[in-house]
């Protein structure tokens, strides 16, 4: 493989240099091209720009492979616990034995939320959406847990950030209902904790069912990177000029919160919904798609990466069946989510542009099935993505020589023009 890319600009040779990562993917470096030529690259959406180095997660969109630090993603939701998969990410490796034992006590041990933060619940109307309380509270434990710059503190506010996330978020569910809050217990795992917190009620014992946990524990897996997306580079970019971790992962919820990123996953539920009222039409839905007068996307399909699967969707949908017939839950929207990437995909528009299900369209037939609401399914994409979230703001923020990210433009507006007064207008 050449170590340099040439580029003519009017009639001018420059030699860029050539970085090509462990998995033979090539990058031109153009960190020095405006010095060089004067010029800038112009790719909006960054669909052909890479924004940084990183050994966290591989994707080959065109294979379907999806790696957390070199470990395929069939065999992390296979195996691995969540807590597991997030020291992974977050430290670079699988957990020893006494490893895994500790940080899983460190993650409930720090599970509990500041009494004063509970205050904060009742000022949101019982109708706010969960992700903007999600956000807000994660920006909010900054006040209680104040920045500190020490190896120590900051691994310490990451423990805390993942015990509490899961505890705002089944505060915000009770907060919803109208029902007290469930505090986590020392004795229950993470995501025991978790579905005790969303689904117990002060006047009755409740067991976890190891058909949830087990499918919990695999979406939670599904989630918890996919190395430059939206969320994340948003994670990158505002923990690239020193905000602290807190503020960082706040941003990052309200990146994911748009519908055509992590709030597809709800939007595919609304949608099934919407086709199953109107007598399981598919054909109507994928013609709309394809009508220049509808903006009607089917959502949960399509990817900027993976063209030709998405490998967590594969996963999902082995899984949905198994899942839903152990629970006994027969949903009609997993049957109409079949039939419809049936019709879509021999239909020749989602050919052509390989328009495949995400991991977004079968998450919320999960998610039901386990009693969850559909305006928390967003919620548990955060809950998932948070380990990666953290990795990639660490590997930013210890990244040698780490820049603020600070991207150019090309101006297409008025170029200099007179001062007009309020008169002559
Ligand atoms: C996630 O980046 C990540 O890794 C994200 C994620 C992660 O783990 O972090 O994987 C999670 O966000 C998954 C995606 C969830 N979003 C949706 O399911 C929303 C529906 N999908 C689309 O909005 C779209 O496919 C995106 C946003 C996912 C990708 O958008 P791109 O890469 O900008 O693709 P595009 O919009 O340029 O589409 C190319 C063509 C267009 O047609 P033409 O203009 O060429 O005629 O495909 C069409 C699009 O109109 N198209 C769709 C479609 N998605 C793309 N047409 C109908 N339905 C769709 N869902």
């Amino acid at each position: 493989m050449t170590q340099n890319a040439k580029l003519v600009l009017e009639g001018k040779e420059t030699d860029l240099a050539v970085t090509v990562g462990t998995e033979g993917e090539v990058g031109i470096d153009i960190s020095a091209l405006r010095a060089k030529t004067g010029a800038i690259t112009l790719d909006p959406s960054f669909a052909n720009t890479g924004a940084c180095e990183s050994a966290i997660t591989y994707i080959d969109g065109e294979r379907g492979i999806l790696r957390y630090r070199g470990y395929d993603i069939a065999d992390l939701a296979e195996y691995a616990t969540f807590p597991e998969v997030c020291h992974l990410l977050i430290y670079g490796r699988l957990p020893t034995p006494p490893e895994r034992e500790e940080f899983r006590t460190r993650l409930t041990r720090h599970s509990l939320v500041h009494e004063d933060m509970k205050k904060f619940f009742e000022g949101f109307p019982q109708t706010a959406h969960p992700m903007g309380i999600l956000s807000a509270m994660i920006a909010s434990l900054s006040a209680y847990y104040p920045e500190d710059d020490t190896h120590e503190e900051i691994d310490l506010n990451i423990i805390r950030l993942l015990a509490k996330a899961k505890t705002i978020a089944a505060f915000s569910y009770k907060k919803s209902i109208g029902q007290p809050f469930i505090y986590p217990q020392n004795d229950l795992t993470y995501l025991e904790n978790f579905l005790t917190m969303m689904f117990a009620v002060p006047s009755e014992p409740y067991k976890v069912d190891e058909v949830v946990r087990s499918a919990l524990n695999k979406l939670l897996i599904l989630h918890a990177d996919h190395e430059q997306n939206c969320s994340t580079t948003t994670v990158r970019v505002v923990g690239s000029g020193g905000a602290n971790l807190f503020a960082s992962i706040s941003a990052g919820v309200s990146a994911l919160w748009g519908p055509l990123h992590g709030g597809a996953n709800q939007a595919v539920i609304e949608m099934l919904e919407v086709i199953r009222k109107d007598g399981s039409n598919y054909q109507k839905y994928v013609d709309l798609t394809k009508s220049k007068d509808s903006d009607f996307k089917l959502m949960g399909f399509g990817h900027r990466v993976y063209k030709n699967f998405d490998p967590r969707a594969l996963i999902l949908k082995q899984s949905a069946d198994q899942v839903l017939s152990n629970l006994g839950v027969d949903d009609p929207l997993l049957e109409i989510a079949m039939r419809l990437e049936e019709v879509a995909l021999a239909d020749p528009y989602f050919v052509e542009r390989k328009l495949y299900p995400n991991v977004d369209f079968y998450s919320g037939i999960l998610y039901r099935a386990m009693g969850i609401p559909t305006d928390m399914f967003t919620v548990m994409f955060a809950l998932g993505r948070l380990p990666g979230w953290i990795a990639h703001w660490l590997e930013q923020r210890n990244a040698p020589g780490a820049r603020i990210n600070r991207p150019r433009q090309i101006y297409t507006g008025e170029t200099a023009r007179e001062w007009v007064p309020l008169e002559d207008r």
